[in-house]
């Protein structure tokens, strides 16, 4: 079981500043002396969070094994390819996103993503694919012969977080909630059995799954019940947490739940 940890959220904070503090690159340690097991980044296009010397420091750095993510954009690619972090994660991109939003348009992007993914690997550089939980997605990513793919999990986030989790500061959650419990309930119960469905069709495949998004430590332990998910994505939960208890103890919380729960 892989938990990588999404340091994004340390350049985001720097950035509010504009300084050089913190750095992400301070994080590597802490990390790695928790218990993770890979560094995740995402290289945005407008470099708006990750920079490319934050790229490069990291890489150089790392003891950790680097996931790369990023839009399906050449000079990135290229940057990778030179750099070579262990796996390059492809997600759809868009500038006035807060966060990734969905998973990637295959089916648009499909020759893309096929010379993209052939070029990294030529490079000895895994690909995998930030994809909906949906069977044809899994289909897709076998024919686009890729290592590895991600599935999002920021529905069932959203909905377990419309149920649980400070409803106070999530108004549109708190009023739907009223208006109807049970469905929610129900739509979270999906929301798992199609993450269950699409880790189910890429075993059969022979395609590695991983799992990311909106990912905390409550909301993960029905995710951990899903057999076959052998690598986690987590950024937020894991660096909100950091500020009360420190990076160290809240990687070392999140591997604990991952450890014990197989
Ligand atoms: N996986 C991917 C592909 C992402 O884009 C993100 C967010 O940057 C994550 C995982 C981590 O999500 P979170 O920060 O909500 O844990």
């Amino acid at each position: 079981m892989i938990l990588g940890i999404n340091i994004d959220h340390i350049a985001l904070l720097r950035e509010g500043r504009k300084i050089n503090d913190p750095d992400p690159l301070d994080a590597l340690s802490f990390c790695h002396l928790a218990g993770a097991d890979m560094i995740t980044i995402h290289l945005r296009e407008d470099r708006r969070h990750i920079h490319d010397d934050d790229f490069k420091d990291i890489i150089r750095h790392s003891k950790l094994p680097i996931n790369l993510e990023c839009a399906l954009d050449e000079d990135i690619v290229e940057l990778a390819c030179e750099y070579k972090p262990r796996r390059v994660t492809f997600v759809p991109e868009k500038r006035e996103e807060v966060t990734t939003e969905g998973g990637l348009d295959l089916d648009n992007n499909f020759n893309k993503i096929f010379e993209l993914s052939r070029h990294l690997k030529v490079n000895s550089v895994d690909v995998s694919l930030f994809i909906d939980p949906k069977t044809e997605n899994i289909d897709a990513s076998k024919s686009l012969e890729v290592d590895q793919v991600e599935l999002h999990t920021g529905e069932y986030a959203n909905i377990d977080l419309m149920l649980n989790s400070n409803l106070w500061h999530h108004k549109n959650g708190l009023e739907e909630l009223k208006a109807n419990k049970n469905a929610l309930i129900k739509k979270r119960s999906n929301a798992l059995i199609q993450l269950q469905n699409a880790t189910n069709r890429a075993m059969d495949l022979g395609i590695n799954i991983g799992a990311g998004h909106g990912l905390n430590y409550t909301n993960i332990h029905d995710v951990l019940k899903i057999d076959g998910i052998g690598d986690f994505q987590i950024g937020q939960s894991i660096i909100a947490r950091s500020i009360f208890v420190g990076l160290k103890q809240a990687v070392k919380d999140m591997k604990d739940i991952i450890v014990n729960a197989k």
